[in-house]
C-alpha cells in the first residue's frame, strides 16, 4: 500500500441519467431507465468496481424543471434509494440529502440508523438546512431566516446524535443461558426541550460497525463552514479556483481546531464535471451536445457579466477581443469564476467555445483526454485544495464508464487513489473515527 496520501473519489448522484438534464437523449444513453433503481445500483456498481469511496445523493425535493426537455434533478427519494443500492453493493458508502427544516429527528434518526446497521456502517446523513422556497412549499412550510435555519439545524442535528447513541454499547446480551435479552439500564432516553426541537425517547437499534452514520454537510456560506467545521466528517463543496479551494479548506479545519476536533477528521470535497474523450476538440464538441442554443445564448450575456465587459451572442462565433480582456479586472468581489473564464479566454476560443468549456456551470469541467482530467486532480489534491472529489459526469452510462476505465487508473499508478478498500465501514473509507453520539469534546 502507498504511504502517499490519498485522494478520496465520490459520484455525484444529482440526475437519474448523469449529472447534466439532457443525458437522457444522449448516445449510448438507455432512455427506458426513469425511474429506475436498478440503473442506479448499476452506477453505484460502477463506482464501486473502481473503488469510490461513497456516492453523493443531492437533494431539491419536488423540484420540476420550468424546459421539457430536462429531466428532474433526483427522482427517487434518497432513503429509499440508498437502502436499495446499499443492498446491492459490499463497500461503497451512500451520502443520502435530508434536510432538517421540514423533517422530524426521530424518524430521520431511525431511518438513517436502521439503514447503517442493515448495510454494516456504510450510510452517511448529508445533513442541510434547505434554502429552496419552492421546495420549502411542497412541505407546507416558509423557509425560516438564515440564522434561525441554522440555530434549528444545531438543535435537530445534535437530538439525531443524541437518539443514535440511546442504546448503549453493549445494552443487547441476547443471552438464552441467562434469559436476558437487553440490559434496558443501559437504554438511556434523550429528554430534550429545545428552542425548535422537543424530543422524549430512544430507539431500539444498537451500534453499527462504525458506531452511527457519517455527517456530511453540502454549502459554501460562512454558516456551512462553521456548520460543517464542528459536525461533519465531510464537506461536499463547489470549488472553481486552487486559492478559493485552499482558504475554504482551512477555514473549514481552523473551525474544527477551534471546536477541539483534530482537523484532519473533516474531509472537503470538491466538485468536477470531466468530460474525457480522445483530444480537446472531441470533449468540447461532446459537451456541446448537451447544451441547447437558448442557454448558449443566455450564457453569452452571463460570460459577459462575470467578466464585467459587454458581450451579446452575436459575438458568439469569434474569439473575445484581447483588447477588452485587458481591461478584466478581477477583485475580492468578483464572481469566483471569473479567473477561469478570463484563463479560458486568453487561449483565444470563440466565445461558443469558452461557453463549451463550462467556465460559468455548477462545477469546472475538464474537457479533453483522461489525463488532463488526471493532472486537474493532482494538481488541486497535491496543492490543497481539497481532500478528494466529486465527480459530476454529464452521463453515467457513457461519461463515468470513460472516467473509471482512463481516469482511475492514472490516479493510481501515481499513488493518489487507493488500489482497494481499506475498511469494511465508511468511516474507516473515508479515514475519519468511529462516533457513538455527540461528539464530546465540542465545546
Ligand atoms: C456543492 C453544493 C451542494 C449542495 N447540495 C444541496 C442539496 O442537495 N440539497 C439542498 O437542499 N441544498 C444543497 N445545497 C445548498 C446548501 O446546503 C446551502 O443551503 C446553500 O449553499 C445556501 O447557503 P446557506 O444555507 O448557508 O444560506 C448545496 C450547495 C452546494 C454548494
Amino acid at each position: 500500500m502507498s504511504e502517499k496520501k490519498q485522494m478520496l473519489l465520490g459520484l455525484g448522484f444529482t440526475g437519474a441519467y448523469g449529472a447534466n438534464a439532457k443525458a437522457w437523449k444522449s448516445e449510448g444513453v438507455t432512455v427506458t431507465t426513469y425511474p429506475d433503481i436498478n440503473a442506479d445500483i448499476r452506477y453505484a456498481q460502477l463506482a464501486e468496481k473502481c473503488k469510490f469511496q461513497f456516492l453523493f445523493i443531492g437533494d431539491f425535493p419536488g423540484a420540476i424543471p420550468d424546459d421539457n426537455r430536462e429531466v428532474p434533478a433526483m427522482t427517487l427519494e434518497p432513503i429509499i434509494t440508498a437502502t436499495a443500492i446499499l443492498q446491492q453493493t459490499k463497500h461503497i458508502g451512500v451520502a443520502s440529502t435530508v434536510h432538517t427544516q421540514w423533517n422530524n429527528p426521530f424518524t430521520l434518526a431511525r431511518q438513517f440508523k436502521g439503514i447503517d446497521l442493515m448495510s454494516g456502517g456504510r450510510i452517511a446523513w448529508n445533513a442541510v438546512t434547505g434554502s429552496s422556497p419552492k421546495v420549502a412549499e411542497n412541505f407546507g412550510v416558509k423557509l425560516m431566516d438564515s440564522r434561525s435555519r441554522y440555530e434549528s439545524h444545531y438543535e435537530f442535528v445534535e437530538t439525531v446524535q443524541h437518539l443514535w447513541a440511546t442504546w448503549g454499547k453493549d445494552a443487547l446480551k441476547a443471552d438464552k443461558e441467562t434469559g436476558i435479552f437487553a440490559d434496558y439500564s443501559q437504554v438511556k432516553p434523550v429528554h430534550i426541550s429545545g428552542k425548535y426541537i422537543q424530543a422524549i425517547g430512544a430507539l431500539p437499534i444498537p451500534p453499527s460497525p462504525q458506531g452511527q452514520p457519517v455527517i456530511f454537510h453540502s454549502g459554501g456560506s460562512p454558516n456551512s463552514i462553521e456548520f460543517a467545521g464542528r459536525y461533519a466528517s465531510v464537506m461536499i463543496g463547489e470549488v472553481w479556483t486552487r486559492e478559493q479551494g485552499i482558504a475554504t479548506r482551512n477555514a473549514l479545519r481552523q473551525v474544527a481546531i477551534d471546536a477541539g476536533r483534530n482537523p484532519d477528521e473533516i474531509k472537503f470535497i470538491a466538485g468536477l464535471m470531466p468530460v474525457v474523450a480522445n483530444s480537446k476538440r472531441e470533449a468540447i464538441d461532446r459537451h456541446a451536445s448537451f447544451m441547447d442554443e437558448n442557454i448558449v445564448q443566455q450564457r453569452a450575456f452571463h460570460i459577459g457579466m462575470v467578466l464585467g465587459i459587454s458581450l451579446t451572442p452575436e459575438d458568439l462565433e469569434r474569439p473575445i477581443a484581447p483588447e477588452l480582456l485587458d481591461k478584466v479586472k478581477i477583485g475580492a468581489y468578483s464572481d469566483p469564476r471569473a479567473e477561469n473564464v478570463l484563463k479560458v479566454a486568453r487561449e483565444g476560443w470563440t466565445l461558443r467555445d469558452i461557453i463549451y468549456h463550462s467556465v460559468i456551470d455548477y462545477h469546472p469541467a475538464t474537457l479533453g483526454d483522461a489525463k488532463e482530467t488526471a493532472d486537474y486532480l493532482t494538481e488541486m489534491f497535491e496543492s490543497g485544495a481539497a481532500d478528494g472529489f466529486w465527480i459530476l459526469p454529464d452521463a453515467y452510462e457513457t461519461d463515468f464508464k470513460r472516467f473509471v476505465e482512463e481516469v482511475v487508473p492514472i490516479l493510481q499508478e501515481r499513488g493518489l487513489f487507493h488500489e482497494d478498500y481499506n475498511g469494511d465501514t465508511l468511516r474507516e473509507n473515508l479515514g475519519v473515527p468511529y462516533q457513538y453520539g455527540v461528539d464530546k469534546r465540542l465545546s
